[in-house]
């Protein structure tokens, strides 16, 4: 057996890659140590994956070295996803903020890929663990459950550490290092928030309520404000407001939210004052869920009985600032265990942004989540997967068009 190239992971961008690699001409081989492809997707977006977002840009994207995912995103764009997806009859919806979806499931996608890799003739074994990585004169030597490879090209595609139970691993990370990568810390994404059980007490009655909320995390010039939905929990909160917000908030940092977005709540308590007998708790409750208006106003004693008719302005005012630049200071997150995403990974000012290929050793490739690079909820991530899969595999088929390297084979 005569490969051109190995891939490591065959999850959202090793499979893309190895489609694409072997239909541009490239003997490809797909190794993953989990029984089951892409497990990631299957479980992705409720089950029918948020493959990617039409307006995806480099905007939404976090990475040490900003401008690093420009090209592939440029070259392969979400247009070029859902032209493919269409090509295999795939039915899909636009959710949200140009979220699209699969109607059916995301099952769908899994086998669109895996039709894809059959398509460009990728030999895959799976169950298969990776053992041992050497780089030799001929390339790249890797100790397997099925036995020895030898590789010119070796394409690493192991995502990143969120989901444990599913088959995430650190081995990119470390290969990388062990090739003298530099690894941006790693910490989890797109993840819950969670409180000391002090600071959390008056909330924990109001789990499973939701509202939307303008939210703030992190300083200039990593900063992210969003307006989404919030989601109150035992522990803490999500919902896509906190999971946006996550990926820039820090340990220490305090998260700033507003409660009404859009709306001047101080100036609609006092226009409503004017001659004004009801209560500040019905009052309030006409504009927040219920629940909350009664937590919120449960730190006020006698207040929530007050008429509002009675109520100074200077309180009134504080009440509303308080409740739109609530500051709020989360002692942790849920972890890996419930984060989308794995912020950090392989340094990126060491990839070719053009192909992701190593700087420091030729004929190695990152690819997808292990890489530094991270998107906001809302398909970005997949379209990060597909467009670095895509430009490592031109990349790859380039190689083994003008035949530059020598083939792979099992030792
Ligand atoms: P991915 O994790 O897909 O694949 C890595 C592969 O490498 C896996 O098959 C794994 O088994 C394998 N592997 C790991 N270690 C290995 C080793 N040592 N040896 C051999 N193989 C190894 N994004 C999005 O855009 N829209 C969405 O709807 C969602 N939804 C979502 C829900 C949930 C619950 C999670 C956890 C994540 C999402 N995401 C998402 C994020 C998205 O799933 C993620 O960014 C991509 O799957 C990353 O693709 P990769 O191919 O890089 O890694």
């Amino acid at each position: 057996m005569h490969f051109d190239a190995v891939i490591v992971g065959a999850g959202a961008a090793g499979l893309h890659c190895a489609a694409m690699a072997g239909q541009l001409g490239a003997r490809v081989l797909l190794l993953d140590h989990s029984p089951k492809v892409a497990e990631k997707i299957r479980i992705s977006g409720g089950g029918r994956c948020n493959f990617t977002n039409r307006d995806a840009t480099p905007a939404q994207f976090l990475c040490a070295n900003p401008h690093f995912c420009r090209s592939a995103l440029a070259r392969y764009t979400s247009a070029d996803f859902i032209a493919l997806v269409e090509r295999h009859g795939i039915r899909w919806h636009e959710k949200h903020k140009g979220q699209l979806f699969c109607d059916r499931s995301a099952e769908d996608i899994v086998q669109m890929l895996l039709a894809e890799c059959a398509a460009g003739g990728v030999q895959r074994r799976q169950p298969c663990a990776v053992h041992a990585v050497r780089r030799g004169d001929g390339g790249f030597e890797l100790d397997t459950d099925g036995g020895p490879v030898r590789s010119p090209r070796l394409v690493v595609a192991t995502g990143g550490l969120s989901i444990p139970k599913i088959g995430a691993s650190d081995f990119g990370h470390r290969l990388a290092a062990r090739f003298g990568h530099g690894i941006v810390a790693t910490r989890p994404g797109l993840v819950p928030l969670t409180f000391a059980a002090a600071d959390w007490a008056p909330f924990v009655t109001l789990a499973g309520i939701s509202l939307e909320v303008g939210i703030e995390a992190g300083a200039a010039p990593a900063r992210g404000r969003f307006v989404e939905d919030l989601l109150f929990t035992h522990r803490g909160l999500s919902g896509p407001a906190v999971l946006q917000a996550s990926s820039y908030w820090r340990e220490g940092e305090p998260l700033r939210l507003d409660l009404a977005p859009g709306r001047d709540l101080a100036a609609e308590l006092l226009a409503a004052k004017k001659g004004a007998r009801r209560q500040l708790g019905s009052e309030l409750a006409e504009r927040l869920p219920r629940r909350l208006a009664e937590a919120w106003l449960a730190a006020r004693p006698g207040w929530a009985a007050r008429a509002l008719a009675e109520m100074r302005d200077a309180e009134l005012r504080e009440l509303a600032d308080g409740l739109q630049a609530w500051t709020i200071t989360p002692d942790g997150s849920e972890g890996y265990r419930k984060a989308e995403v794995t912020l950090g990974g392989v340094d990126t000012r060491e990839l070719n942004q053009q192909t992701m290929e190593s700087r420091r050793v030729p004929g190695l490739y990152f690819i997808g989540e292990v890489v530094d690079v991270t998107g906001w909820l809302g398909g970005y991530n997949f379209q990060w997967a597909w467009a670095s899969a895509a430009a490592c595999a031109r990349a790859l088929g380039a190689a083994t068009a003008t035949g530059l390297q020598g083939s792979a084979s099992g030792i």
